[in-house]
């Protein structure tokens, strides 16, 4: 799968992607469920303010990002969160995928260890060995609802110590979220083994359970990296943004000075006014709970081991040992033959990622349904 020393792969949900549009330009329909990637634009009132600002030149903001969205994000730390956060511990970023390139340039030393769990976000591992620090892993498992412990991450780290750990809550691909106590478990742990915490919170917002809780109600010593891809449907627009300690905030700037002198100018302008458009952000949260539901029900009545649904996000992280040992190869012929995109378990987990496959269900119902219906014929003529 991969010739590469440093053990970087291909991000297989964006191969599956590029095989899907392969088909669409023959001809084909393709129902996508592969990539996180929300159906919805942003809300109207985002658009509006980003063709009044067009025409004007779009130079480079400082470095940390313009004040009206440091000041927007100060707003809503205190509303979500009633926390206080001074807009200066805050930097604009290239989306969270920046911003994990500043956390870790920021937080650790070259050949640092950070850990992950498995399954997790395929760019957590590949990020990391691409830019030289080390990776531990930690599995976590259907059986606990795919969330993480401070006991595991104390076991963890007895068998091979680490710097850092990056973890999501809700998370990618299991859509699992810890509760406030649970949070609290990790951040402690983390502190008592000296491990620094960065908290990717970018499917904050959606928790069908109640409020997302932030590690920084519980931590001033953690990052935090979160985004305006998916609750604000902004995934193209490449905008998110980072809270840093006091102690780490001038580093971070920097390195963002350096690495990409600032966030893109209409992207954080579109940003500032998306963070008040909550409404619209919900309205396309409640279409998400409507599939989750669907598609949950639906993958169960078809066979796959889904044993609930996910607490979060927009992904069911389904077993398929019904159908196959080989995930990509699934998800290969269901794609050619039925016409169903989704993401091999590959991607998210090297070592037992094959028994899974990840459904995003953050496109419209009809998409979703239209699935299911192609899959129960798929699966009848025999996979
Ligand atoms: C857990 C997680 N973190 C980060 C990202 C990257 O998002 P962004 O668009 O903000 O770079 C994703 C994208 O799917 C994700 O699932």
């Amino acid at each position: 799968m991969t010739n590469s020393p440093d053990g970087l792969m291909p991000f297989f949900a964006m191969d599956i992607l590029k095989r899907a549009k392969a088909l669409e330009v023959q001809g084909r329909t393709v129902c996508h469920l592969e990539v996180g990637e929300p159906g919805a634009p942003p809300a109207p009132r985002v658009l509006e303010a980003v063709a009044w600002a067009l025409p004007e030149p779009q130079g480079y903001t400082n470095a940390k990002g313009l004040n009206a969205l440091r000041e927007g994000l100060e707003g809503y730390y205190e509303r979500q969160h009633g926390l206080q956060i001074d807009p200066e511990l805050i930097v604009a970023t290239m989306g969270s995928s920046a911003g994990f390139i500043l956390a870790f340039h920021t937080a650790f030393q070259p050949g640092a260890r950070i850990a992950i769990t498995r399954p997790g976000y395929p760019a957590y591992v590949n990020t990391l060995l691409g830019l030289g620090f080390g990776v531990a892993e930690i599995p976590v498992s259907a059986g606990n609802g795919w969330r993480l412990t401070g006991a595991e991450i104390a076991v963890a780290h007895a068998r091979q110590p680490f710097d850092g750990l990056l973890f999501a809550s809700p998370a990618n691909p299991t859509g699992a979220s810890v509760s406030r106590e649970q949070l609290a478990d990790i951040v402690a742990t983390c502190a008592r083994l000296g491990v620094t915490l960065i908290s990717d919170e970018i499917y904050h917002g959606l928790d069908y359970a109640g409020p997302s809780v932030s590690a920084l109600e519980l931590t001033r010593d953690a990052i935090i990296i979160n985004s305006f891809s998916k609750y604000y449907c902004m995934t193209g627009w490449r905008i998110g943004w980072m809270v840093l300690p006091e102690a780490m905030i001038r580093r971070a700037e920097i390195l963002q000075q350096n690495l990409f002198i600032s966030a893109p100018t209409l992207s954080q302008i579109a940003a500032s006014v998306a963070l008040g458009e909550r409404d619209y952000a919900e309205e396309q949260k409640a279409r998400y709970a409507h599939n989750r539901h669907l598609l949950g029900q639906g993958l169960r009545e078809l066979g796959f081991d889904l044993p609930r649904d996910g607490d979060g996000a927009f992904y069911a992280y389904a077993g398929i040992g019904q159908f196959s040992n080989d995930a990509m190869d699934f998800c290969l012929t269901m794609l050619d033959q039925a016409g169903v995109a989704a993401t091999p378990g590959i991607d998210f987990d090297r070592t037992d990622g094959n028994g899974f496959v990840r459904f995003s269900y953050a496109g419209k119902s009809e998409t979703v349904e239209n699935a299911l219906e192609r899959m129960q014929d798929f699966l009848r003529a025999g996979g």
